[in-house]
């Protein structure tokens, strides 16, 4: 990844800062996007002088996404990457019950945010570039009490397949990824309210449906994205690539 550059939203968080780690230990530069200045900063100390910048960004905001588009550049001079990342889970309720605004929320941060950083960066970002979406295992699959989030996250799907057809005469290559539960605060959110279990039970429980029996650690998922991101992947593009464990089989 020498040279490279990429751009991460929800860069503070789990999936996003191992991902940064991930990318940087392999010679990019990256600029984090999103809406904790002290997680941003914290992240970007931590990857030292030169190797990140960060901005604060809120996906669902047409002038902030392209702020960090610019911000980048100005950075960097270039956009190699970019891993629409930024996400929320919403609250878990059946589709009788499901609050109208949280619906609203839930589908603006993940889809208006994933379509929105695609939409700005792409016109600026290098032939051959590479466009990572972070869907979801609910993103091929679903689970009662999740209706907008994993209606979110299919959507993510049929923008990427859009864009994937739309760029590829360019060599830039978009597909998705569909992580199952990972370690991380967000899933053991989700896990407590799904199942009304104290944290290490309602973990437990998610195991149990896993085929490898296991969470995935937040490094697993950035692997998976650094490997689409890279020279490994040219000739995936349009691609829904499960790193579940085996929970959608
Ligand atoms: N944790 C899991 O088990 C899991 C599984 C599958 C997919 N995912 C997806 O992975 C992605 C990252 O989640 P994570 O597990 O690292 O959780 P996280 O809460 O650590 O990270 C989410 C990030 O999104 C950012 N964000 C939220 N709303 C935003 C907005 N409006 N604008 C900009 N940034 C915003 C947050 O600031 C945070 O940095 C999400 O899209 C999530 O849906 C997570």
């Amino acid at each position: 990844m020498d040279g490279r550059v990429a751009l991460i939203t929800g860069g503070e968080g789990s999936v996003g800062a191992a991902t940064a780690r991930a990318l940087v230990r392999e010679g990019a530069r990256v600029l984090l996007a999103g809406l904790s200045a002290t997680g941003l900063a914290a992240v970007d100390r931590e990857l030292g002088a030169s190797r990140s910048a960060w901005v604060v960004t809120d996906v669902t905001d047409a002038s902030q996404v392209r702020r960090a588009v610019q911000h980048c550049l100005a950075a960097f001079g270039r956009l190699d990457v970019v891993f629409a990342n930024a996400g929320v889970t919403g609250v878990i309720a059946p589709v009788a019950d499901y609050p109208e605004q949280e619906w609203d929320r839930v589908l603006a941060v993940h889809v208006r945010g994933a379509f929105l950083t695609c939409k700005y960066a792409v016109p600026v970002l290098s032939d051959g570039g590479s466009v990572i979406i972070n869907s979801s295992v609910v993103g091929l699959t679903a689970d009662p009490g999740i209706c907008a989030y994993a209606t979110a996250k299919h959507a993510q799907v049929g923008l990427m397949r859009t864009l994937a057809k739309e760029v590829a005469p360019r060599a830039i290559r978009v597909n998705t990824l569909h992580p199952g539960p990972i370690d991380n605060a967000f899933q053991h959110g989700i896990e407590v309210a799904a199942t009304g279990l104290p944290p290490d039970r309602a973990a437990a429980a998610f195991d149990a449906m896993i085929p490898l029996r296991r969470h995935a650690t937040p490094g697993e998922i950035a692997a998976a994205v650094l490997f689409l991101a890279g020279p490994e992947s040219t000739f995936i593009t349009g691609a829904t690539i499960p790193v579940d464990g085996g929970m959608s089989v």
